[in-house]
């Protein structure tokens, strides 16, 4: 028998290396294992651990806890992130978005000035290209404009999925018509793929970052959607998150989060709600800004 065939999904994880596991992840993402979870996590692990032609779980751990095991971070992150996500998730952020942001942003964009929209854990990219759809739905000339989408996330290898921009046929079932037929091509392979259509993957740049790390960005964002991210951090972290969003807006700028995640009372100073989910940053001297303050590049 191969050390491959060693390493079985159904091997334990000792309670001692599912702490060494969670506070590595926790350490490295910001991620808070629960306790219940270590099934789960000691069958995400053994994939790395048959990879890496180990001989046991806990030689992995081990292992992606020494400083040798540094370049195992990436994967180790990879497999242990919940990438779950789909086309038009949350659909009424999108409605609130058309309806009540975009007409605004498009009118600023026409002025010259700069726009600046992120997807903050973006997965494979389906919330992304949603923003994208809304966006050149509302202002069609918005690709030739200083109007720009970033979009990034802590998985390196979801990250890929999602610049390819690439998905089967089942995963666009949950748009309406309209949007399946402007912004979606067959590949033209047997299987019913389809692309994502150029003027939407132009409006979009995607980037590796941990949200936990220190942000490149010198500019503002009008919009920032960080939806079903923060329920894996720790109550503190999350809250740690909410006002660095807040003071990454532009005054009156928009952050979308999960309709399961909530900005605590003491942080109603900086965000204020205005519909389910949906908060509104109160800028730095609370005055109603039109966002020409910001300067640099995203
Ligand atoms: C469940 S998905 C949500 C995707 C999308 N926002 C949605 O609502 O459908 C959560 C994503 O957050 C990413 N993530 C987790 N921790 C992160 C961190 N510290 N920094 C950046 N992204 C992180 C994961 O890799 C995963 O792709």
């Amino acid at each position: 028998m191969g050390l491959k065939a060693q390493v079985s999904d159904g091997d334990g994880l000792s309670e001692r290396d599912f702490d060494v596991v969670a506070r590595l992840l926790n350490q490295l993402a910001g991620i808070e294992l629960k306790p219940e979870k270590r099934a789960m996590i000691a069958a995400r692990i053994s994939k790395r651990t048959r990879a890496l032609g180990l001989q046991s779980l806990s030689e992995y751990c081990a292992y992606v806890a020494s400083p040798q095991g540094e370049t195992e971070h990436g994967a180790f992150i990879s497999v242990l992130t919940t990438n779950m996500t789909r086309f038009n998730r949350e659909p009424k952020h999108f409605e609130h978005l058309r309806e009540h942001i975009l007409p605004n942003l498009r009118r600023k964009a026409e002025r010259g000035e700069r726009v600046r929209i992120w997807s903050a854990g973006c997965s494979s990219g389906e919330e992304a290209y949603d923003l994208a759809f809304a966006a050149l739905g509302v202002c069609p000339k918005c690709p030739e404009l200083d109007f720009k989408i970033l979009a990034t996330d802590i998985d390196r290898n979801i990250l890929s999925i999602a610049q390819h921009g690439v998905y089967d046929a089942q995963a666009v079932t949950g748009l309406p018509e309209n949007i399946r037929g402007a912004f979606f091509q067959p590949t033209g392979h047997s299987n019913g793929e389809l692309s994502v259509a150029p003027a939407a993957r132009k409006l979009i740049s995607f980037g590796h970052l941990n949200l936990h790390s220190d942000w490149p960005f010198k500019g503002k964002f009008d919009v920032i959607m960080c939806r079903n991210v923060t329920i894996y951090f720790d109550a503190a972290t999350q809250q740690r998150l909410w006002k660095r969003f807040a003071q990454a807006l532009v005054p009156d700028g928009l952050l979308y989060i999960g309709h399961s995640e909530n900005v605590s009372p003491e942080l109603l100073g900086h965000l204020k709600p205005i519909a389910p989910s949906i908060y509104q940053s109160r800028g730095a001297t609370g005055a109603s800004g039109t966002a020409t303050q910001q300067e640099g590049k995203t």
